[in-house]
Parts: C-alpha cells; structure tokens; sequence
C-alpha cells in the first residue's frame, strides 16, 4: 500500500526490537505492563464491546484488552507497518483483528466502534495528521463511545526536563512538536469532550480521555 508523505519508516525498521526495547526503557518507571494495566483501567471496558486500537503497533495492548473483553468482544489494531504487524499477528488471539491501515482512513463504518485508544502514536505525526487521525477516530466511535490516549507530557522537573530534551531529539520534529501543544485541545478540537487528564512516569507520560459529544 502507497503510505502517506509523512510516514517515518523507522518505526518499521525498529519493529524487531521494540518490545524488548519498550519493556527496558518502561523498567526504569515501574514496568510496561502496569503502565498499559493503568491505561486499561481509563478505558471502562465490558464485554462485548469493539474496540480500535489506533497505531498498534506490535499489539500488546490489544493482547491484554482482547483478554479483558472476552470472546463476545472484539479487538482491532491498526498500523501502517508491515512488520510491526507481523509481530502483532503472531500474538493474535480470536476475538482481535490486524489491518495495515493508515489512521486518518480508518476501515470501518460510522459508530462501529465502543472505545478507541491511541498510545504513542499522535506523536509520529505532523499535527494537521493528528487532527485528521483524532476526528476520524471520532467517526468511527458511537455515541457513547470513549477515547483513551497516551503520550509524551513536557515534565516540569528540572533534571528530568533535561534528559527528556535530548530524548526529544532522537524521536525527531513531530514529537518535539507534539509537546510544545495541549492534548485536551486536540481532543476538544475534533469534537470530544475531555473527562480526565492524568500524568505519569515523572512527567514524561500524560494519559487524557474523552467522550464523543459530536455524535
Ligand atoms: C511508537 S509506535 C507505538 C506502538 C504501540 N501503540 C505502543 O504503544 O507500543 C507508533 C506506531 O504508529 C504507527 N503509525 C504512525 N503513523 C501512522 C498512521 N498514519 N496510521 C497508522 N499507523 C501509524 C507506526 O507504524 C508505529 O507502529
């Protein structure tokens, strides 16, 4: 498939190391898992539900959502990377699906979607993209639907901001952007009413939610 202009294809090429990276990295704030179990809860998740899982990646979340949600539920990861979706594929379990998709044309009709949630990936993307991508998410959730979405946060520690910067600096001009904005902006912008914001792993991490309002 013909990716969009500003798509980074490292995220491709690192797709056979980021688990264990992920996993090193998140050993440093208390662990992987609990940090996707803390945003698991934000999620208010019940059986049966569908559930779009935007940017995926190699699908851990979607693991551990499809476990909540059952067999009676579903579970669909998006992503446009071919090999973090090979890695995905082989974690799939019956209630999930993978689609190589880019997220501002997401698959799927208007309200199909419960709940839809986005970790780490809105900074990937130019900020025109990210509107794009939160509206279109915005269309697929009914009207009750909720989103939970996780990123980077500009922390307010000296120290930590210190080391955060030359961090912002290999993850490159879209991440950089992403923190100089306000995510409950964003959000409010493509039509969500925001319910929560909350910050984490020393101010390195802002976890907000939101319900469709436009709907
Ligand atoms: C840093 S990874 C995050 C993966 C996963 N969500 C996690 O929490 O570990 C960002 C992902 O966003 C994907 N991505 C970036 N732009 C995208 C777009 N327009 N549509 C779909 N996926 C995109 C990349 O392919 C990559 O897999």
């Amino acid at each position: 498939m013909r990716k969009p202009e500003h798509y980074r294809e490292d995220c491709n090429r690192i797709a056979y190391i980021y688990d264990p990276f992920v996993r090193f990295i998140s050993s440093f704030f208390g662990g992987e898992q609990n940090l996707r179990l803390l945003f698991i809860d934000k999620m208010d998740l019940k059986p049966d539900q569908r559930i779009l899982d935007v940017c995926c990646g190699t699908g851990t979340l979607c693991v551990m959502i499809a476990e909540m949600i059952g067999d009676t539920g579903e579970v669909v990861g998006i992503d446009l990377s071919e090999n973090m979706l090979k890695k995905a594929e082989k974690k799939r379990k019956d209630n999930m699906r993978f689609c190589l998709s880019n997220a501002e044309e997401i698959p799927y009709s208007d309200g199909y979607f419960d709940r839809a949630c986005i970790t780490f990936g809105l900074h990937e993307m130019p900020h025109s993209v990210r509107m794009n991508v939160l509206c279109e998410i915005s269309r697929v959730l009914n009207a009750d639907g909720k989103i939970v979405i996780l990123d980077y946060s500009y922390p307010r520690h000296r120290l930590v901001r210190l080391l955060f910067n030359i961090w912002m600096l290999v993850e490159g001009e879209t991440a950089r952007d992403f923190i100089g904005r306000d995510l409950s902006s964003m959000i409010r912008g493509a039509g969500f009413d925001v319910i929560e914001r909350s910050i984490h792993w020393m101010g390195v991490i802002q976890i907000v939610s939101g319900e469709n309002v436009h709907r």
